[in-house]
């Protein structure tokens, strides 16, 4: 298997998997139990919890476990509308994951104006448009920190600066950034920031939300006394033990991994660019992360593509994992101008932690005749414009 998925989700690492059965064997305790083996459970999760507030620059009452980025995401822009009653305007970007397009269309319904800050034919988001949005009603601004589609990096940095100027909080969906680069809250200067621990070969089923010292926000669910009151349920012990293993291993080989999986990402690029004719790179040159391709193979359908590929044990991606059913062509591909039938020609090669030079020699000895013969038997148009 050759997989090149690693933005759907990635494989567990099996540091993480022997630290997690290990737990899973010696621990059952509830964290909430004030006998030894709840308290221990306790101990454990704050330990966990300590690592990542450490890998993101924030201390350890500043991580709130959810139950995936999807709810962290939620917890963040519903949590800050309801503690803001009085404030009706929420704006974010056109190309952010369906977590946080999809609650602002459920805020919609609720009679919140949304602004969805357009994005260029790289996807970088217009700073104008989104200053121009700002009014006294803004209760809360949330772009994205890397596009899961395209890997385009938004000027966060920027972002904080304006928010602050104009005394509005700002959140981060750092769940693709996370990992992939240097991931500082102070740096980054964000009040919040939702991670997720599945793209970090961590388990599935568990993410956080970093929540600034003193932001005004409301619980998302309610219940129990857990997480600081702030969101109530039994924790996923098992799941927190792994995100914070997966955290620890960023932490220890973080920019090692960073720049053997963007040489291979080159190199994969450079051979795609150069044996196949008729493909269109989408994203940012540089201000990406680096491990994602995305390609137009102009003239096809991206599914033929995909499952052609699939037969040789090579994995792939035609959009965000969430929209790969849906017959729509994804909002992202749309916001950045691509034509439908381009848009619908495209296919998203994400490298990780476990991907080898061999693999990529496979893919640029398959990918090659895919197309070709996929081209020969297509009836669509070739041309981009
Ligand atoms: C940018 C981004 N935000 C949020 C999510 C959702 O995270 P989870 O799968 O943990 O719900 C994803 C997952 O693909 C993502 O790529």
């Amino acid at each position: 298997m050759i997989y090149l998925d690693n933005n759907a989700t990635t494989p567990l690492d099996p540091a993480v998997s022997e630290k997690m059965s290990l737990f899973l064997k010696e621990h059952f305790g509830n964290p909430s139990s004030l006998y030894p083996i709840g308290r221990d459970a306790k101990e454990i999760i704050n330990q966990a919890r300590e690592v990542i507030a450490k890998t993101l620059g924030a201390t350890r009452t500043e991580i709130i476990f959810t139950g995936s980025g999807t709810e962290a995401d939620n917890f963040a822009i519903r949590g800050v509308l309801d503690a803001f009653p009085e404030k009706k305007e929420f704006i974010t970007s056109a190309i952010e994951h369906p977590a946080v397009i999809q609650t602002a269309n459920y805020l919609e319904k609720k009679g919140i104006k949304v602004t969805y800050v357009p994005v260029d034919r790289y996807g970088t988001i217009d700073l104008d448009y989104l200053k121009d949005a700002i009014t006294p009603q803004t209760a809360l601004i949330s772009i994205m920190l890397a596009n899961n589609e395209v890997g385009t990096i938004q000027p966060i940095e920027t972002v904080s600066k304006i928010a602050k100027e104009r005394g509005i909080l700002f959140h981060t969906d750092a769940v693709q950034g996370f990992g992939k680069m240097d991931v500082n809250v102070n740096k980054l200067g964000v009040d919040m920031l939702s991670i997720s621990a599945h793209k970090i070969y961590g388990p599935k089923g568990i993410g956080a939300l970093y929540i600034r010292k003193g932001t005004n926000i409301c619980p998302l669910i309610y219940g129990g006394h857990q997480e600081r009151e702030k969101r109530a349920g039994t924790e996923n012990t098992i799941g927190i033990v792994g995100f914070g293993e997966a955290a620890r291993a960023i932490q220890e080989k973080g920019n090692k991994d960073k720049k053997r999986i963007e040489g291979l990402a080159e190199q994969l690029k450079n051979g795609i660019e150069e044996k196949i004719p008729k493909v269109k790179f989408n994203g940012q040159k540089s201000k990406r992360i680096k491990g994602t391709l995305n390609f137009a193979f102009l003239g096809l359908e991206a599914e033929a593509v995909l499952l052609s590929l699939a037969t040789k044990g090579i994995f792939v991606s035609t959009g965000s994992a969430c929209s790969e059913d849906s017959e729509d062509v994804s909002h992202v591909l749309n916001a950045i101008g691509l034509k439908p039938e381009v848009a619908r020609s495209c296919i998203r090669m994400s490298l990780g932690r476990f991907s080898t030079d061999e693999d990529i020699k496979v893919v640029l000895q398959e990918l090659p005749e895919i197309v070709e013969k996929l081209r020969e038997i297509s009836t669509f148009d070739i041309d981009e414009d």
